[in-house]
């Protein structure tokens, strides 16, 4: 991890494309390979600390990928299939796709230097990385890329933590016939598509690298572009024809903190539930609520939405 260097950075088109982003792009917005090597210096790498947080959760879990080759499918400027590389050995061959050429030519320049063999052509089976592209993608694009996903060995997909983003995810669950392997601890419906579940989402929240809150580049990035740096939202889902999840709950979002109690959300195969964990009962778990360190899997006791014993980290797979 390192700082930011600002240099040459071109504000405006980076808050022309981060406005693209939140608000959709049809045409391939990248108009020069610069463009692109400014996008995976700042948002790139912002992007890389969401990957950096589901990867340490996967291993946490005890996953590793299955053999075969890396697929980063809208790859833009590749910087998935560089961090999996990093997490999971680079020995996997790994292909790049993108509408963009010129996106396809700067990540496999950039996964090469990287150490990463990197294969052209067809590919079926093995790992497929996508990230930060659901919002991008019209259902026909979105159907592609679903039975792209059906051909493979192990998804592990990455994208914001928005409510609508995070929805759209969770309907490609069921369509993808692999088992859920995370942040599902079950591989049921995804209770968050039932009716009553409408307000929620499913979300964590990753925890950006300390340069994020010291760095002066870093702090001259989130006030001319506007991005929070100190909040990593993101969504995701990973699956796996080899295994299913582990047990426990999932913890979603934030908790919310009260004087002598905190409040919060699990996903678990009995549904979504709020609980509460109570200051008097579990004051370790009750800090740790009001520090924001919860951590993201819990087995937990509880009985009538009150938690009674609580334990980070869920078995593994
Ligand atoms: C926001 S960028 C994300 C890039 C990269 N995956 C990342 O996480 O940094 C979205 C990428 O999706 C690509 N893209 C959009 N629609 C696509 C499509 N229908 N087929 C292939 N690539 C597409 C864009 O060219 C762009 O590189």
């Amino acid at each position: 991890m390192s700082g930011l260097d600002t240099a040459g950075l071109d504000w405006e088109a980076l808050r022309d494309l981060r406005q693209g982003f939140l608000h959709g792009m049809d045409a391939d917005y990248w108009l020069s390979s610069e463009l692109i090597d400014q996008y995976d210096r700042t948002f790139g790498e912002r992007i890389g600390w969401k990957w950096d947080h589901v990867l340490s959760d996967l291993r946490m879990l005890g996953w590793a990928p299955p053999s075969g080759p890396v697929v980063d499918w809208a790859c833009g400027s590749g910087v998935a299939g560089r961090r999996f590389g990093a997490a999971f050995g680079g020995d996997r061959p790994l292909y790049l796709r993108d509408r963009s050429a010129l996106a396809v030519r700067y990540a496999a320049r950039r996964a090469r230097e990287a150490g990463l063999e990197v294969l052209e052509g067809a590919t079926a089976g093995g790992v497929l990385l996508v990230s930060h592209v659901l919002n991008e993608l019209d259902d026909s694009a979105l159907d592609g890329l679903v039975a792209l996903a059906n051909r493979m060995d192990a998804v592990v997909w990455v994208e914001p933590g928005d409510r609508a983003t995070s929805r759209r995810l969770s309907t490609v669950r069921s369509r993808i016939d692999l088992s859920p392997v995370a942040p599902c601890t079950h591989s049921g419906a995804c209770p968050m598509l039932e009716p009553d579940h409408e307000r929620h989402w499913c979300h964590q929240f990753g925890a950006p690298p300390p340069e994020a809150f010291t760095d002066r580049g870093w702090g001259e990035f989130a006030n001319k572009i506007g991005v929070d740096l100190r909040s990593l939202p993101l969504s995701y889902l990973v699956l796996d024809a080899r295994c299913g999840t582990g047990s426990g709950s999932r913890i979603i979002g934030r908790p919310k903190v009260y004087k002598a109690h905190a409040t919060v959300l699990l996903c678990d195969e009995t549904g979504l539930k709020e609980v509460r964990v109570g200051k008097g009962r579990l004051p370790s778990a009750f800090r740790a609520a009001r520090k924001d360190q919860l951590g993201s899997r819990v087995d937990c006791v509880v009985r009538d939405d009150e938690v009674l014993e609580w334990n980070d980290g869920a078995p593994v797979l």
